[in-house]
């Protein structure tokens, strides 16, 4: 079994934007099931899914994301090997164009697991990794958004999911290749107008991202500081273990304690070892699609 769920943002996505992350998520996973499909690891196909998504400016993550309160980009990401639980990722870093990959970096190569800011950025260059301006990563539409919220002082993160504004949030890829492993990864440009230095979940093992071949992989998105509360992905992952492996079951599940006991918002996807799908969001839309190889063509949604 061959499979890959991909999510592209939970939030009130816009009825002119549903176009583009409609696209945008077909777009990953072709990428990552093209991989997987020709004998890849499931960790090429989602760093190579996370990419597509980073490079598209229609996601909160690499290029086009949200800005903090100083009006820059700073980005958060995380990669996790399922097959060895060996995990890596990086916060608040302005000039990495792929964030994604210099997780995989200090995952396949660093004693450490989370590097943050400067160190972080100085482990890219040490480590060939394109260091780019962080003016590269930032579109006219996040400097209008950034404009608009800085004048608007009771505008709090937690008002950007309950549809004060719009952000878009987050995208994440769960693949199981044909060896049986599994990986997840997770990229976000964050909230808006966010604290400079703010992290939220999706660098945070088992908040943002999990993956473990016994059981499954999750990526969430949303609040991030309502993630972090009820460690989001690993809470899924444990349902989804205790449940008999159903990934729909868990992530439903998920949501609930997310939202009665953080008050949060946002979406998880979930597969289990077997390759099967869970969704839930408590958002109007989330932007999702997945694949596996009993399936003639893929499912995409928004
Ligand atoms: N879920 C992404 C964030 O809150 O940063």
């Amino acid at each position: 079994m061959i499979s890959i769920i991909v999510h592209g943002g939970a939030w009130d996505i816009p009825d002119d934007a549903v176009e583009s992350h409609y696209k945008g998520v077909e777009h990953a996973l072709d990428v990552g099931w093209k991989i997987l499909k020709l004998g890849g690891n499931a960790v090429d196909a989602v760093e190579q899914a996370v990419q597509i998504m980073e490079n598209n400016e229609t996601f909160d993550a690499g290029y086009g994301s949200h800005l903090n309160q100083l009006g820059e980009v700073e980005l958060d990401a995380s990669i996790m090997d399922g097959k060895t639980i060996r995990c890596g990722a990086v916060a608040a870093v302005h000039h990495i164009k792929n964030p994604i990959t210099l997780a995989r970096k200090i995952m396949d190569e660093s004693e450490h697991i989370l590097l943050v800011g400067n160190g972080a950025e100085q482990y890219a260059k040490e480590h060939g990794i394109t260091i780019c301006e962080s003016t590269e990563l930032v579109t006219q539409r996040e400097r209008d958004r950034w404009e608009t919220l800085r004048t608007k002082k009771e505008f709090k993160t937690k008002d950007a999911f309950k549809k004060l504004v719009r952000p878009s949030d987050t995208v994440g890829v769960v693949a199981l290749d044909q060896y049986g492993n599994i990986c997840t990864g997770t990229s976000t440009g964050g909230t808006p107008n966010k604290y400079p230095g703010r992290v939220g979940d999706s660098p945070l093992i088992g908040c943002g991202t999990y993956a473990d071949n016994e059981v499954g992989g999750v990526s969430t998105t949303g609040w991030g500081e309502a993630m972090i509360k009820v460690v989001m992905a690993k809470t899924v992952i444990d349902l989804m273990e205790m449940n008999g492996s159903n990934p729909q079951k868990a992530a439903e599940r998920g949501i609930e304690i997310l939202h009665r006991k953080a008050d949060g918002f946002g979406g998880v996807i979930a597969l289990n070892k077997q390759g099967g799908f869970g969704i839930a969001f408590n958002t109007p839309r989330m932007a999702r699609a997945y694949m596996n190889i009993d399936m003639n063509k893929p499912f995409i949604a928004v």
